[in-house]
């Protein structure tokens, strides 16, 4: 996933641009590039940080138009000469991608026919040429970009500049977000509103196969046949797409910190007059559905693993699949299986692919995404919002408490079991009172924990799904190695690995799993590892090292995850890490 922004005729380009930029960062930051008129095209790329861009660019950019890149590598390797924006070989097409061009080399070669010569090795200079070609065979920019959209395949959001017009910015969508801002004399465009939100709150949203011509009075949308379109214009719920730290050194911090007011606000929205607030339409394929299968990656997944025990608790049979295991061996349990994805950025490419098979197979389906608008969204037959704001930090927070929260509402909402109400407000308390409480004790556990290679997270059942989660939170952004071990499993082999000193973090907050977690905490103990226990007070004994108030105890992803992510936290911080933006990832993976 790759960000861009653009201005035409707004007074300052460069600010909204490379503010832009920054905000945009959390789609890729392997490299940034900017590309204005300035007697003629004027390039500025390389590879690292948007700040590093701005120290190469002239202090003072007279221009009208601009546009930007931050980059995450898919083709090419993250170098200056990969680096977005790209020139035609003639010099007449300036152009930035987001997205994958799957029959680039087809295009490469074809180009090569025609006596094209490419600098880099990225799919997007590809296009920039093709769009070069047929702008000059054809001698007009609608009728090239008709044609380059016949014959691109896979995903695009393209914005490009002509060396022959120094007003007017092109923009071009399929399957990878393009945004257009209206302004007074000014228009923007960037791959989500929240860098245009300072700056106007009237936004145009592209479609797949749609392209728009953009000036500074007017902008035009067309249809893939060239037939000019309308479209509505939207504005957006500013609270939820702002990139404000809020004081915050980071936004890993801030995001875990928002987790009570996300909570709270799911509950606004799908709770409301005592009663679950769901599509009935939904209710009811999921009622009549006789099995229900979760797909997701990552942390989504780990969600999914908690979401599939709400609906066993009101007798739905279900499974949970990783999508890129599932994608490639589908099944499809029952007559009537549903099929519940889950994705905070809504544009995981191995979830699209799962969802192409989903399709195909014409099984009824719902997405949870924090990303009103992304792919998945639009193409999922339903679709439910988390409404968790903006997730920037790539390691996910709130949108994973948000996921577990949803999931069990919808389960809830099965049963009208209202009593999830009472116990997800008691839950609140808890997570308060580790904000309140507990950072200084879990700053203490990160210091102990910073310098080891190795570490163990250890629980059973609930427990297990979340030591999943904190597992992948510290890997992620400490670069530690750690493991998720369900207690009963210790003595299946990983105890070979408990050595001295090995910390081991486990989690005791479910009343039927605690007597067997003692009894591996004595396992691994007499076995030299240094545990660190996370216990609810009733389970807990006076050596544990952290003891939070008693909660219902299924709800402990949503309860006591705090914890886990503020360790991750601490230790990448006491590392001196890049807390939010971790080495080789991006906030939304877009290549399988
Ligand atoms: O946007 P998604 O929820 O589909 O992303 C899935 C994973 O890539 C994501 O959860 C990843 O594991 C996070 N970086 C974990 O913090």
């Amino acid at each position: 996933m790759c960000g861009i922004v653009g201005a035409v005729g707004f007074v300052s380009p460069k600010d909204y641009v490379f503010n832009g930029l920054k905000m945009l960062d959390y789609r890729g930051y392997d490299s940034a590039g900017v590309a204005y008129f300035n007697n003629g095209i004027q390039i500025f790329k390389d590879v690292g940080s948007v700040e590093h861009l701005l120290s190469i660019v002239p202090e003072t950019i007279d221009t009208n138009i601009m546009i930007g890149h931050t980059r995450w590598a898919t083709h090419g390797a993250p170098t200056k000469l990969n680096t977005h924006p790209h020139l035609s070989f003639h010099e007449k097409i300036c152009l930035v991608h987001n997205g994958v061009i799957e029959n680039f080399k087809e295009l490469r070669g074809f180009l090569t026919g025609k006596g094209y010569r490419f600098y880099g090795e990225t799919d997007t200079e590809i296009i920039a040429n093709l769009l070069e070609y047929y702008y000059l065979e054809k001698g007009e920019i609608i009728e090239a970009i008709k044609t380059i959209m016949t014959l691109v395949k896979g995903s695009y959001a393209f914005a490009f500049f002509t060396s022959e017009d120094k007003n007017t910015l092109y923009v071009i969508k399929k399957a990878s977000p393009l945004v257009i801002g209206l302004g007074e004399g000014f228009n923007l465009i960037a791959s989500d509103a929240s860098p245009m939100i300072e700056h106007t709150n009237k936004f145009i949203e592209l479609d797949d196969l749609e392209f728009g011509i953009v000036t500074k009075d007017k902008v035009a949308i067309y249809n893939k046949k060239g037939e000019q379109i309308k479209k509505d214009t939207i504005s957006k719920d500013v609270e939820l797409i702002s990139h404000d730290l809020k004081g915050y050194p980071h936004y890993m911090i801030k995001e875990i910190e928002e987790i009570p007011q996300t909570v709270r606000r799911l509950m606004a929205k799908y709770y409301q007059d005592d009663k679950y607030q769901f599509d009935p339409n939904l209710i009811k394929d999921l009622e009549e559905s006789d099995h229900i299968i979760f797909i997701a990656c990552g942390t989504s997944y780990h969600a999914g693993l908690v979401g599939g025990r709400y609906f066993e608790k009101y007798d739905k049979s279900t499974s949970r699949f990783i999508a890129s295991e599932w994608a490639f061996h589908p099944t499809y349990p029952g007559k009537k299986p549903f099929i519940i994805m889950i994705s905070q950025s809504g544009e995981t490419a191995d979830l699209i692919h799962c969802l192409k098979i989903i399709k195909e197979h014409n099984l009824k389906n719902l997405i949870i995404t924090n990303t009103g608008g992304s792919t998945l969204d639009r193409n999922a037959m339903y679709s439910l919002l988390l409404y968790s704001g903006i997730e920037v930090s790539v390691a996910s927070t709130k949108a994973y408490v948000a996921q577990v929260t949803l999931l069990a509402m919808l389960a809830a909402a099965l049963s009208n079991d209202t009593k999830l109400i009472d116990d997800l407000t008691d839950s609140l308390d808890v997570i308060y009172d580790i904000q309140d409480h507990y950072k200084p004790l879990i700053m203490k556990v990160a210091d102990e924990i910073k310098d080891k290679k190795n570490l163990f997270y250890l629980g059973r059942s609930f427990d297990y799904f979340l030591s999943l989660e904190a597992s992948l939170k510290l890997k992620e952004i400490s670069y530690i190695h750690s493991e998720a071990i369900p207690g009963g499993e210790l003595k299946h082999g990983p105890i070979a690995l408990i050595e001295k000193g090995i910390p081991v973090i486990v989690f005791i907050t479910d009343p039927d799993t605690a007597a067997s977690m003692r009894g591996n905490i004595e396992e691994v103990k007499s076995r030299g590892a240094k545990v660190y226990t996370i216990a609810t007070k009733s389970l807990s004994k006076p050596e544990d090292t952290i003891m939070v108030e008693d909660y219902a105890y299924y709800l402990s992803s949503v309860a006591v995850s705090s914890i886990a992510f503020y360790l991750a936290y601490y230790v990448a911080l006491a590392k001196g890490l890049n807390v939010d933006k971790p080495r080789n990832l991006a906030k939304s993976v877009t290549v399988e």
